[in-house]
């Protein structure tokens, strides 16, 4: 069988049980996936590229095929560096789609041979986001369920 590496890339601001359902359902697929954390978000990220890197790390620690590491530049510029060809998004619900649709065009203009897949999360994760997530926390409500145990602590560590 093709031994095919893919990229999940993302802010994980933080990483939720959302984005580990994607990376579980990955590694099933492909044989090496490498989850990356953008440090050139434009987002204003809550958490530092290193904490975020950390969580990742700790939370996806004994996946098998799963590596993290931290990107900067164009996405596809990295993804040609790590000899990949897909690159994996998550789609949550119908919302999502338009800004993943105009993301997955714009990468395949710039480099036509990496496609991007997307992967749906289980329904019980389709109404969580990171935003949300650390609005809960900051406010007290419980993080059960929802994040990983790495990323409850920096939450607590954080309000
Ligand atoms: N479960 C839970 N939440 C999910 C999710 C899932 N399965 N999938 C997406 N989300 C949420 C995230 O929590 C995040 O929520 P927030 O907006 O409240 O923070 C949101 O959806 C999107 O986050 P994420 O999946 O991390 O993607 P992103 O939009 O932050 O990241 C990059 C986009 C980093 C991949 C993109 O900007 C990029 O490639 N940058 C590099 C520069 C580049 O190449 N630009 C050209 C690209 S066309």
């Amino acid at each position: 069988m093709k031994q095919t590496i893919a990229v999940y890339p993302g802010s994980f601001d933080p990483p939720t049980n959302g984005h580990l359902d994607i990376i579980s359902r990955a590694s099933c697929i492909f044989s090496k996936v490498i989850v990356a954390v953008s440090d050139n978000s434009t987002k204003n990220p809550s958490f530092s590229i290193d904490d975020r890197f950390t969580m990742l790390k700790e939370a996806t620690k004994g996946m098998r095929g799963v590596e993290t590491d931290i990107f900067s530049g164009l996405l596809v510029n990295y993804v040609r560096r790590k000899k990949a060809t897909v690159i994996i998004r998550g789609l949550r619900a119908v919302s999502d789609f338009e800004y993943e649709f105009q993301m997955a065009l714009m990468n395949r203009r710039l480099n036509k041979k990496i496609e991007t897949v997307f992967l749906m999360p289980d329904e019980s994760y389709t109404y969580i986001s990171s935003s949300l997530i650390k609005q809960v926390a900051r406010l007290g409500g419980t993080m059960e369920g929802l994040v990983p145990r790495s990323v409850e602590r920096f939450l607590k560590e954080k309000k």
